[in-house]
């Protein structure tokens, strides 16, 4: 199902070229990445995904940087990366963003200013099932990994939908189904400034 938040139309400040990014939000296993791919398949636009980004400008993996410097210092990483793509002026691009960048108020007001920002939704136990077998989500790996998934997904689901333009449940939905859907709207939504 695909639900336009109410925030939808945009207002770019007065001076100021509009970023025609497609931003991916979500939680962990909601599809982003593999989103990602589909879109930049059908759109041309390049594919930025912040994880990879970051691995790569630290020369560390998520986990490692997790273990040894800490959430707090990944979540550095994500603001200043998205400080990066707006002061460079990145747009046409679709970025796919880890599921925690929108724990933090900054990011959330950067990720808008990017661009159109979807929330991939998704049920716990969809995401139960995509994550389970994957041992590179570090807020992931403990003894009841469903109940870190319901806290978590209840602690940052109204911050998704304070940061989103558009929801979409993926459930039964193909990926070229979702993808169209999220063009129909981006094109609507860079037209309406
Ligand atoms: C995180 C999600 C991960 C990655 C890191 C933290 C989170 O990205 O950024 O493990 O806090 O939800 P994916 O959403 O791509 O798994």
């Amino acid at each position: 199902m695909i639900h336009i938040m109410e925030h939808a139309p945009r207002t770019p400040s007065q001076n100021q070229q509009p970023l025609e990014n497609i931003i991916l939000v979500g939680f962990m296993g909601s599809g982003k990445s593999s989103l990602g791919r589909e879109l930049h398949q059908n759109l041309g636009y390049q594919l930025i995904d912040t994880d990879h980004v970051i691995e790569k400008q630290t020369g560390k993996s998520i986990p490692d940087i997790f273990s040894q410097d800490g959430e707090a210092a990944f979540r550095n990483l994500e603001t200043e990366l998205l400080k990066q793509l707006i002061s460079q002026k990145t747009s046409e691009h679709i970025i796919s963003t880890g599921g925690g960048v929108i724990c933090i108020p900054e990011n959330r007001t950067m990720l808008r200013k990017l661009g159109f920002v979807v929330w991939l939704e998704c049920s716990v136990k969809d995401i139960f099932e995509r994550t389970a077998k994957n041992k590179n989500r570090p807020l992931l790996q403990c003894d009841d990994p469903m109940q870190a998934i319901k806290t978590l997904l209840q602690e940052r689901s109204p911050y998704y939908e304070e940061t989103a333009h558009l929801k979409i449940n993926t459930t039964g939905l193909s990926l070229n189904e979702v993808s169209c859907g999220i063009l129909e709207s981006a094109r609507y939504y860079f037209g309406s400034a």
